[in-house]
């Protein structure tokens, strides 16, 4: 049996990290396949080096380019390879234009799809990671869903026959790596520091509008707490185009950080400030506070208790500081187990 995982983003690197261990548990032979979508060392090799997994077996190196392109490279590259080396599936990971490329190499060469985190929905078609999800979700074969709304979405757009509900990943991973993170303390974090706020941007409505970057760090700079800011390297360039100031003296621009580190920052934190998907879901799990910088978010279940919040244009983020928030006991993203549910539907699939 030959399994192929097509990742190439950093969050698909951390997702890969349970997947990859249950397979190899299972005896079942995985190929990693990385295709360069994020290529600095911070943003891949670190993940890795730092969650233990294997050198991708293949690099594709496609690095930035347009969406059109980048997506296109990937693709022609994942079909010469798949020609060579036919797997008998391939696993895809979220919502990036590297899930993308794959589902479409994948799906015109009739090979067999499993779409890890499969049914999420923002319901906003201007995202490109929604348009991302939406193509993935119906040409694969199996659907990984993470939590039951999840699972509702796809049921709603017919897909039910190919859905299993697994929980999610991203939660077996962050359970495992709770009990690492006593006494971890960053590189770059200040120990004097004994309240501060975690703020990241990176996505497209965010960082290339100029108005709406000026006005989150407007804002980010108005807070009380110091904002350790772990800055994308999309939030670096967009912010020298647009010719805003990020580095102010209550924000403290950090790099981008390994796995445990980045839990262990959230972790100490009064709050996270973020437009990512992954990070609200990981303060939740780790009842930290957060505040989204979107019109909406895909994990809904996150809102509870006003565990997260949206602010789309961040302009009341003080307001925000101070609401009373309830935390939560309800666990919807599941017992740990992810990984083994999605090895076990694969097994049965194929044998
Ligand atoms: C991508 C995903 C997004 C995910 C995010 C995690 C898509 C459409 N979006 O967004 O869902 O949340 O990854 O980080 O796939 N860059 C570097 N070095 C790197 C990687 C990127 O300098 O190692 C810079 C380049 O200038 C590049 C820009 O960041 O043009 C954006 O990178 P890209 O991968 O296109 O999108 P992300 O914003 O990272």
């Amino acid at each position: 049996m030959n399994i192929v995982s097509v990742v190439g983003a950093r969050p698909q690197f951390i997702k890969l990290k349970p997947v990859h261990e249950s397979l190899n548990a299972s005896g079942i032979s995985h190929n990693i396949v990385h295709t360069g979508q994020h290529y600095d060392p911070n943003m891949s090799d670190v993940f890795f080096d730092g969650l233990d997994l294997p050198s991708p077996t293949y690099n594709l190196e496609v690095g930035s380019l347009s969406h059109g392109a980048q997506t296109g490279s990937m693709i022609t590259s994942l079909e010469t390879l798949f020609t060579e080396n036919r797997p008998d599936l391939v696993l895809l990971y979220g919502d990036t234009n590297s899930t993308l490329a794959g589902a479409i190499s994948a799906s015109k060469m009739g090979i067999l799809i499993g779409h890890i985190e499969a049914g999420l929905r923002s319901h906003n078609r201007s995202m490109p990671e929604e348009i991302n999800r939406i193509v993935t979700d119906h040409v694969s074969d199996l659907l990984f869903a993470p939590t039951n709304l999840a699972q509702n979405n796809l049921i709603r757009e017919g897909l039910k026959a190919k859905t299993i509900l697994t929980g999610d990943v991203m939660a077996d991973l962050i359970f495992s790596s709770i009990p690492k993170l006593v006494d971890r303390i960053p590189n770059s974090f200040d120990e004097s520091e004994n309240s501060y706020v975690v703020a990241t941007i990176h996505r497209a409505s965010n960082t290339d509008d100029k108005a709406q970057l000026e006005r989150i760090f407007s804002s980010l700079s108005t807070l009380a707490e110091k904002v350790y800011l772990i800055a994308h390297p999309r939030l670096i360039s967009m912010a020298q185009l647009h010719n805003i100031q990020i580095d102010k003296k209550t924000i403290n621009v950090v790099e981008p950080q390994p796995y445990l580190d980045m839990l262990a920052y959230i972790q100490g934190a009064k709050a996270l400030i973020t437009d990512s998907g992954g990070l609200q879901k990981e303060a939740y799990l780790l009842g930290v506070p957060c505040i989204t910088i979107r019109t909406e978010t895909e994990w809904p279940e996150t809102l509870a208790g006003n565990m997260n919040v949206l602010s789309p244009t961040a302009s009341n983020l003080n307001e925000l500081m101070e609401r009373e928030v309830i935390s939560q006991t309800i666990q919807p993203f599941g017992a740990g187990n992810a990984a083994q549910s999605i090895t076990k539907a694969i097994l049965e699939l194929l044998n």
